[in-house]
């Protein structure tokens, strides 16, 4: 029997999810072609059947296979009007309803945080806003174990966090040479946990805000509806969903959120 490309590709896509324990069902077919055929010029293989067996006596390759699957691409406060339409309008909504109810607990989730940037983009944000004595809990998940370990340490050349001033600069880092270390911060406190957005069971629940930006552009349709469903779960009530300025929340997920502002994709749950 003649086993063709797409064979070749399914029985691929198999192994990479058995051995890496990553389920790829989630990611739009178009996508990991690209990305599997990316690494496979990069190493100099040009069929699938012959990267399967690479991969297999190759040490190494696939850790290198996920990170080319995973792109980490991020910044802190990356296309800047969302984290300041959060830091001016979302902030001070999240406030008074904590006054309510008479708490001083805030929680936010970074879902696909990539290496750090994003959770602590929220990080300086609600810092400069929330009252000293409020405690801020930042909850930061990606499914990239690599990503999360530079995440934890939170070290940074001067390219990622050009969209910060001087101020907040000095303020949240320690300058070495070339470096930049994010600071620790009295009441303000980081999880790294590795999460597959597509697979793993919701993580917690009561957050103020998540922020799930430039991660579902690589999710088909019913990935996107379980993620969202999560996130709309794992939400307090009135609680945030700020997503990717290219991306949009899946029409059956629409009537679960209000929109706050069309041009940041912020949506507050109902
Ligand atoms: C382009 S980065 C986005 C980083 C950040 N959110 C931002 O907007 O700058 C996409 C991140 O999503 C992560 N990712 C991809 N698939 C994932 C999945 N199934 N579950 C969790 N994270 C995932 C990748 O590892 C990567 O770090």
């Amino acid at each position: 029997m003649d086993v063709s490309d797409t064979d070749y590709f399914d029985l691929l896509t198999n192994k990479v999810s058995k051995l890496s324990g990553i389920v790829l069902d989630g990611y739009r077919d178009k996508y990991l072609r690209r990305r599997i055929d990316l690494r496979m010029r990069v190493v100099g293989i040009t069929d699938y059947k012959d990267y399967m067996r690479f991969l297999e006596t190759n040490e190494g390759e696939l850790a290198a296979l996920i990170d080319t699957l995973t792109i980490n691409v991020t910044e802190f406060m990356r296309d800047k009007t969302p984290f300041i339409f959060f830091k001016d309008n979302l902030i001070a909504d999240i406030i008074e309803r904590k006054q309510k109810s008479q708490s001083k607990l805030v929680r936010f989730w970074s879902a696909g945080c990539s290496n750090g940037e994003e959770p602590y983009s929220i990080g300086i944000c609600a810092k400069e806003v929330f009252p000293e004595d409020w405690n801020i809990s930042i909850y930061a998940t990606d499914i990239d174990e690599k990503c999360l370990k530079n995440a934890s340490e939170g070290v940074y050349f001067k390219d990622k966090i050009k969209n910060l001033d001087y101020m907040l600069r000095h303020k949240y880092f320690e300058k070495s040479e070339d470096t930049f270390k994010v600071k620790k911060i009295q009441n303000l406190s980081y999880r790294f946990k590795r999460y597959d957005l597509t697979n793993d069971t919701p993580v917690s629940k009561h957050f103020d805000t998540v922020f799930c930006r430039n991660v579902m552009i690589y999710f088909n349709e019913t990935q996107k509806v379980k993620m969202i469903s999560n996130f709309y779960d794992s939400l307090t009530k009135g609680g945030y969903l700020i997503i990717g300025k290219s991306e949009t929340l899946p029409p059956e997920m629409r009537s679960l959120f209000e929109p706050v502002s069309i041009k940041d994709k912020i949506y507050m749950k109902i």
